[in-house]
């Protein structure tokens, strides 16, 4: 039998993890000792903190986000979490990680956006690894101000070591389409911010388009690209990174049937795709097991498994010297070759 592509000791890139989707039930008894809040026992926590079976949607999906930001309303508890989270995707042999939140969702008990961001900012001081933070808009009514804070700090923490990598369009893309964030990624790209957008979860190749067409240079999931051959050849043409999620586009149904999802199809075809775990506690996965699941589903071998990851390298929101460091760390090729 082939050895299996996942090995102890291998090294990982994760490009795609929301901090918020990163509680587990461990680093949320610390917030909760931290802050004197009383948390239910441990079933009854797994519980609340994980995808139920009975998930149908990314909307469901959604909900599941409610305990991890009530434990996230204080400056000390986000950079506590960020650290929490750092140490554990570095025990995972995560190299380089880009983690992103939305600063909007963490001012219900008077923290500011600009205070949210730097907490995690703190955090990342202690990242054992190169890690970088995208800053989260959400997709939904009436918080227009709020989306042009989170633009505003983008601009003023921008850098591509140390500060704010890039901005995101997180949240209920079913609901709230890409089109009606035109103006906003158009006043980051007169900024100059990078931008990756989720699109082609919820809804459909349109809202990928869209996306390419306000400049983002990334698209978060990017499943239903498929639908639109031309807009695929675009993606692929343009080297616009997929950062691609299996285990939550399953749980999202994003994709109904795991074995016909487009991953490979990508792939072969020379689309940039990246493997990520989007909310791995909420989800019960780590990022060693979304390759093992890769591998499951459709094959991948050692190869292929390095091509992903030197596509991650080049996806990332970082600076040459950095993606030295990760590719050196990743035993891959300066150049950015992959070798058989
Ligand atoms: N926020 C956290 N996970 C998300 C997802 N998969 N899609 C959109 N917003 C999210
Ligand atoms: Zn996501």
């Amino acid at each position: 039998m082939d050895r299996p592509i996942v090995n102890r000791n291998d090294r990982f890139i994760d490009l795609h993890l929301h901090l918020d989707g990163a509680v587990t039930p461990l680093i949320a008894r610390r917030l909760g000792e931290m802050q004197g809040m009383a948390l239910p026992e441990d079933e009854l926590l797994e519980k609340q903190l994980c995808v139920p079976p009975e998930c149908l949607s990314l909307n469901d999906f959604l909900r599941c986000f409610e305990l991890p930001l009530t434990l996230l309303q204080t400056r000390e508890a986000l950079a506590e979490c960020t650290k929490l989270v750092c140490k554990s995707l570095a025990e995972q042999g995560v190299v380089y990680a880009e983690i992103r939140f939305a600063p909007q969702l963490h001012c219900q008990r008077g923290m500011s956006q600009e205070d949210a961001v730097r907490a995690v900012l703190d955090g990342l001081e202690s990242c054992p690894f190169d890690a970088g933070l995208i800053l989260c808009c959400m997709r939904g009514r009436g918080n227009e101000k709020e989306n042009a804070e989170t633009l505003a700090l983008t601009a003023k923490y921008l850098s591509a070591e140390g500060g704010a990598a890039a901005m995101d369009l997180a949240g209920a893309e079913a609901l709230f389409p890409t089109r009606n964030y035109r103006e906003l990624f158009e006043n980051a790209a007169d900024k100059g911010i990078p931008f990756t957008i989720h699109a082609g979860e919820a809804d459909g190749a349109d809202s990928i388009r869209e996306a390419v067409n306000f400049g983002a240079s990334r698209i978060g999931h990017g499943v239903r690209c498929f639908e639109d051959g031309a807009l695929a050849e675009l993606v692929r043409e343009k080297g616009i990174p997929l950062e691609m999620c299996l285990t939550s586009n399953r749980q999202t149904h994003a994709v109904e049937n795991m074995a016909e999802h487009p991953f490979m199809r990508y792939f072969s075809q020379g689309l940039k795709v990246t493997l990520n775990t989007d909310d791995p506690a909420i989800e019960r996965t780590d990022i060693a097991a979304e390759y093992r699941y890769a591998e499951e589903l459709f094959g991948i071998d050692g190869k292929q498994k390095r091509q992903l990851l030197e596509n991650a390298v080049e996806a990332a929101f970082a600076g040459e010297r950095v993606k030295a460091r990760v590719r050196a760390e990743l035993g891959l090729a300066a150049g950015g070759a992959v070798d058989g």
